[in-house]
């Protein structure tokens, strides 16, 4: 009998054993030498439980808001590209499941699934659309117009990709989409005229990446907010500073990302960096994170650093692989176990109850 899958890492090993290498390959991988990608799961280690005891936890409530909207609990689906080649079902699947489970999912703008069919296979899940902007405007104005008209609830611009990073595994295995596969969205686009397919050297990747408008300033928020009045995500920010200036662009929330390590090596963890920019934001827009959540306790020491909501990248992906939409919803489930679990150990009731007094960072102990 398979053995059961009792945590995150178990579903990891799973994908490991069954994905064709070029595809767990690309899912896995980290920039360059890695670091980021380790030290994205080891920061939180670093970060110390200070669990209250004697606090009624009989009764617990892990449901909480994400820009108005009603979730059960803070884990979101972060937008990761080319699902189906982890399931055919891909981000159809991934979106049932966190529909099932009451909570959001990113669609990528490199999904194998139309936004249409979100929409129409599951009707009901919270959903953001992830985007990038394209040299040619048009293109990104499309794709905003379809989201719109799909029932997506916002717009999540990722803003740490004017050039795809180095992903060592991806270059040795000149990575490309099965053939099988397309890239769902981009069907009666014509991308001639902005240069798809034009990149001849590194991973098959480049060539969706050729397109990307690498001349973006904060100014192009003010372009996506003349073509769209959906609350606009920035995905990406690593420091207070631009944190800040995602504020004075109007932004409804930011996402604390190293994009799962998978841009600039050798940047800091994003919960070392959540922090600092919680601080500088101080409640002017929401703050999410994402990058190695992996437990529930990591869960709840994010939202103990002041993120309203995390979202979870590989991990959906390695469930996707195990069952489809049910093992999706398996990770999901799992973690929201693990996260209840968290609450009632450390004496929080409802998401409220998380403070930043119950967390120390080890460095505050003597070694
Ligand atoms: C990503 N991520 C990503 N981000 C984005 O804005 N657009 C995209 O198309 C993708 N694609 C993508 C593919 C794969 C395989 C991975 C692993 C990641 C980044 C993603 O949204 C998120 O920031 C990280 O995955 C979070 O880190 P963890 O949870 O994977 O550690």
């Amino acid at each position: 009998m398979a053995e059961p899958m009792v945590c995150v890492d178990d579903f990891e090993r799973f994908a490991f054993q069954v994905l064709p290498r070029n595809a767990f390959d690309y899912y896995r991988s980290g920039a360059n030498d890695q670091s980021t990608l380790k030290d994205n799961v080891a920061a939180f280690k670093r970060w110390k439980l200070a669990p209250r005891v004697l606090r009624d936890v009989s009764c617990l409530d892990l449901s909480t808001t994400i820009l108005g909207h009603q979730i059960s609990f803070p884990v979101c689906v972060a937008a990761t590209a080319m699902q189906c080649m982890a399931h055919p079902h891909g981000e159809v699947a991934t979106a049932q499941a966190a529909q099932a489970m009451g909570t959001a999912f990113t669609l990528s703008t490199f999904a194998t699934s139309t936004l249409e069919g979100i929409a129409e296979d599951a009707p009901q899940v919270l959903r953001f659309f992830q985007l990038f902007i394209y040299k040619n405007r048009d293109i990104t104005r499309q794709l905003v117009r379809r989201a719109e008209r799909a029932g997506f609830s916002a717009v999540c611009l990722t803003v740490d990709v004017p050039c795809f990073g180095k992903r060592l595994a991806d270059d040795r295995n000149k990575f490309k989409l099965p053939p099988h596969l397309k890239l769902a969205n981009f069907e009666g686009i014509d991308f001639k005229s902005s240069g798809v397919g034009s990149a001849k050297e590194g991973s098959g990747l480049d060539e969706y990446g050729a397109s990307l408008d690498p001349s973006l300033t904060w100014k192009d928020i003010d372009f996506l907010k003349s073509i769209t009045n959906l609350p606009i995500i920035l995905k990406g920010i690593l420091t207070a500073e631009d944190a800040l200036l995602a504020v004075d662009a109007g932004v409804a929330a930011i996402i604390v990302s190293n994009h799962g390590a998978r841009q600039l090596d050798t940047v800091p963890a994003t919960i070392d960096v959540l922090p600092e920019i919680v601080a500088a934001v101080k409640d002017r827009c929401e703050v999410y994170m994402d990058g190695g959540v992996r437990l529930g306790t990591d869960v709840f020491k994010a939202l103990a650093l002041g993120a309203k909501a995390v979202f979870i990248g590989r991990p959906a992906l390695y469930g996707l692989t195990y069952n489809g939409a049910k093992g999706v919803e398996s990770v999901l489930r799992l973690l929201q176990r693990e996260f209840a679990s968290a609450m009632a150990l450390s004496g929080c009731a409802s998401v409220s109850d998380i403070q930043p007094c119950m967390l120390r960072h080890q460095t505050t102990f003597p070694a």
